[in-house]
């Protein structure tokens, strides 16, 4: 009867500690977010357990994990993942009064399986010592040959390049969208190779004149303990192109509640630590991406660069093209 009644202890206790933590899978690999995920054990008490992987790696992990995933939340830095996250029925909807008041309709899941937490812009990164600043205008505008011989851009498996293109189909359909990336191949400065870092480098070392890159990756290279880093940004500057007839193209990095979450009460109240201002502020700060909270501010850095509006296009669009840009680029031969 004893040995009954630790046995039955031992398994209260380990289900109350179950229910006192949340397991995160999570693409994001920065500072900030081991910050913040200790901000939010210290607020609550809950324990946040980690795996961090590329985003195709857990999602292949959650579907063949099904029902008995430990998954409670899902975070990418890409809508495009979180829509492939959805379209594989890995994620359910978040009852929030808090997200759903705070965070706008256009940067979440229309059905509220994911809701964005940082928004980052995909922007021109130009040579100082170039006439690009002189020449840069629209998104549409880099597949002038005016810039042949000048644009350095990473790959075409690239999801941010792969939702920059999504942006593009949506806003000029199909067949002009495959004109664009032709043209954008033309005026390559070489084939794509390295992360969004290294093209900026590259265009600081004089290879073309213009970078396609994340804003943030600005802000990273400016504090950075990699004096080849700092070194290189500084002769550089960022310019906010802008669709035709639209803004400045953002992508968001964002999370959703994973379909069979068995802390489901937590996951969500994570969700919404990362979405409260506490947290919108040292995404802000820490890792220079803007907030998708109205009321708070970009970091100094970033607002030094100046202001832009954002696209027009529902983050949602970026998800539903995927595939499409991804067979435009093969058509295009962007590599
Ligand atoms: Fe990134």
């Amino acid at each position: 009867m004893l040995k009954k009644l630790a046995l039955s202890a031992l398994v209260l206790g380990s289900s109350l500690l179950a229910s006192n933590e949340v397991n995160v899978y999570s693409h994001r690999h920065y500072d900030t977010d081991k910050k913040l995920f200790k901000m939010f054990e210290k607020n609550t008490g809950i324990k946040v357990n980690v795996v961090k992987a590329k985003a195709s790696a857990l999602i292949k992990r959650m579907s063949s994990e099904g029902k008995n995933s430990p998954a409670d939340v899902l975070i990418t830095v890409d809508a495009g993942r979180l829509f492939q996250a959805k379209q594989k029925d890995l994620l359910q909807p978040i009852e929030s009064d808090y997200l759903n008041k705070n965070i706008p309709a256009t940067l979440r899941d229309k059905d509220n399986k994911w809701f964005a937490l940082t928004k980052r812009s995909r922007v021109a990164v130009y040579a100082l010592d170039s006439d690009a600043g002189k020449k840069l205008s629209t998104y549409e505008d880099l597949a002038d040959p005016k810039f042949k011989g000048q644009i350095v851009v990473r790959s075409s498996n690239n999801i941010y390049n792969q939702s920059l293109l999504a942006a593009m189909i949506a806003h000029h359909g199909e067949d002009k969208a495959l004109e664009w990336a032709k043209g954008v191949v033309k005026n390559m400065a070489r084939d794509p190779k390295g992360n969004d870092r290294a093209q900026v480098k590259a265009v600081a070392n004089g290879l073309g004149s213009v970078a396609i890159a994340n804003t943030y990756y600005i802000g990273k290279m400016v504090n950075n303990k990699d004096k080849s880093q700092r070194e290189a940004v500084k002769k550089v500057k960022v310019f906010f192109p802008t669709f035709k007839n639209g803004g400045t193209h953002i992508n968001v990095s964002g999370a959703g509640v994973a379909k069979y979450a068995p802390n489901k009460a937590n996951a969500i109240k994570f969700i919404e630590f990362m979405a409260s201002a506490e947290a919108q502020k040292l995404f802000a700060e820490g890792n220079y991406e803007y907030p998708v909270l109205a009321n708070v501010p970009s970091s100094k850095l970033v607002g030094s660069w100046g202001t832009f509006k954002d696209d027009t296009i529902s983050i949602n669009t970026l998800g539903e093209n995927n595939a499409k840009a991804v067979k435009i680029f093969d058509l295009a031969g962007w590599k």
